[in-house]
């Protein structure tokens, strides 16, 4: 596997020579051996790329991180509780090399310190992912004006808090790529949810501006919108509707064409999708993955 990885590698760098420039995490599918015969490449977009996910501890970041390791980067991860982000980044260096920063995205001096400390431990930040966030389901009248601000401060606020402070290097960089965890229930109602809807709705609008503002410094934006994942977070909301899972998941699911929830890894593989090369002419996109259910 190794000598397979370094013809691929090789063949970047003949790319390199040929045209003059730097493809940077230009992908082969195959190469071919002396005899002609195809041998498949590791796909390794992210070869000593920096990458920072917010909220990387449990569920979709959690997948990301390991996504993202695994095809060569080095990655930076947050969230508030201290055990649990120390248990990932205790699982995620089996892969590669991780560092976890405690904090709460909605603070604007740890969004700060999430930036300095992954650029002064990693180097510049390539990637910046922000997927820490939080489910609110609750009827608008009985919400009060604290849980509203929980959720926009940490789903909507922690977006732009993380966003600015990445911004200025890849500005001076003139590269970079920001993939914001949206969700459908930015684009469409999900009932009982004003404040989640309305965070995440924000997210899809925050990329688009951000992505046109700063197209122009090579940095693309977009946004990613699922549907149901498999997290931690969904198992939460299946307590609070005080059903059994196999019940609760059976109903959420019965709407949706492909009759089940994405995994946290097909979400990760979207994500990296957005943040690699692949989808270079991408911006101000905001992508369901969501087993069709806005398509209904
Ligand atoms: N699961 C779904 O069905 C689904 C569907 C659509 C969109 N999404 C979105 O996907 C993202 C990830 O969700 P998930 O399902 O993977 O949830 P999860 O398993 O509950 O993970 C959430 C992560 O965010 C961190 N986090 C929460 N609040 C934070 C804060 N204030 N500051 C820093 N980190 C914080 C959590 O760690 P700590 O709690 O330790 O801080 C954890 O690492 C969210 O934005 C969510 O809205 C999820």
């Amino acid at each position: 596997m190794g000598s397979q990885h370094s013809a691929c590698i090789g063949l970047r760098e003949r790319e390199r020579n040929a045209y003059g420039t730097t493809i940077r995490g230009t992908r082969r599918t195959s190469v071919t051996d002396k005899s002609g015969r195809a041998i498949p490449c590791l796909m390794r977009r992210f070869e000593s790329r920096v990458v920072l996910i917010t909220g990387g501890s449990s569920g979709i970041g959690f997948a990301t991180a390991k996504a993202f390791l695994e095809e060569g980067a080095q990655v930076a991860i947050t969230g508030r509780d201290q055990e649990r982000l120390a248990t990932a980044v205790a699982s995620l260096t089996k892969t590669g090399h991780a560092i976890g920063i405690r904090g709460d995205v909605s603070r604007a001096g740890d969004a700060k310190r999430f930036v300095a400390r992954t650029e002064r431990e990693l180097g510049p930040i390539d990637v910046l992912v922000n997927n820490a966030g939080i489910y609110l389901q609750k009827s608008t009248e009985a919400l009060d004006e604290r849980e509203w601000d929980l959720v926009l401060d940490i789903n909507l606020k922690g977006t732009f808090l993380c966003t600015k402070h990445v911004l200025p290097g890849m500005i001076r960089r003139r590269r970079g790529n920001i993939v914001n965890v949206a969700s459908d229930s930015g684009l469409v109602a999900t009932p009982l949810s004003s404040a989640y809807c309305a965070s995440k709705g924000g997210m899809v609008l925050f990329t688009r501006v951000v992505a046109v503002d700063h197209a122009k410094d090579g940095i693309r934006v977009n946004a990613i919108c699922p549907g149901e994942v498999e997290t931690p977070m969904l198992e939460r909301d299946a307590e609070a509707s005080g059903l059994g899972y196999d019940e609760y998941y059976r109903r959420l699911v019965e709407p949706f064409p492909l009759k089940r929830a994405a995994t946290p890894d097909e979400i990760a593989k979207a994500i990296l999708f957005l943040a690699s090369d692949d989808s270079s002419y991408m911006t101000g996109a905001a992508m369901s993955v969501d087993g069709g259910w806005t398509a209904l």
